[in-house]
């Protein structure tokens, strides 16, 4: 909760929907230790179906540039694949260009924007999707 709450100061999950999202069997979840928690990413899945969602990823601001939250992305992506996920479906604000960068370049494209739907902040949501079968 203290990497969710600096990370995302004005919209992080409250403890009771973290809580849930770990208990749900819907979904996985990975975490990142060394000497404590550095980041953690979670997807969700429902059996028999044909797409995953990315539900949140986030590393510790003075673990970020390292390669983490590529490796949290690519574990997430390779359990979508084990899964039978075709495809896999992300949300990310239109001002966080570092996170659509990190998806970019592991296959999302942009498929439509919520307009105003990070609220207070008033932000777009950028949808994203990859297509698991065009990518190896
Ligand atoms: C988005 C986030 C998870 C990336 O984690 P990270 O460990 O720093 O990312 P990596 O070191 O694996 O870098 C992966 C890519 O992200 C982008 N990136 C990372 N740091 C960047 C920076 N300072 N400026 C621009 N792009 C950057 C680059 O595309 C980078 O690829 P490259 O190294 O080949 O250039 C991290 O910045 C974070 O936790 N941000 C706050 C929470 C958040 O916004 N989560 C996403 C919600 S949708």
């Amino acid at each position: 909760m203290a990497i969710e709450n600096a990370s995302f100061p004005t919209d992080a999950w409250p403890e009771y929907a973290m809580a849930a999202e770990l208990a749900s069997p819907h979904g996985r979840y990975i975490v990142d230790e060394e000497d404590g928690i550095r980041g953690y990413a979670g997807l969700r899945h429902l059996a028999g179906g044909a797409d995953s969602d990315v539900q949140t990823i986030a590393v510790a601001a003075e673990a970020r540039g390292q390669g983490l939250g590529r490796r949290l992305l690519r574990e997430l992506l390779e359990t979508a694949r084990e899964r039978n996920a075709r495809e896999v479906f992300l949300e990310v604000r239109a001002d966080n260009p570092v996170a659509q960068g990190l998806y970019e370049s592991e296959g999302f494209v942009e498929i439509g924007r919520r307009a105003r739907y990070y609220q207070p902040d008033d932000v777009d949501a950028v949808i994203m999707k990859c297509d698991l079968r065009r990518i190896a």
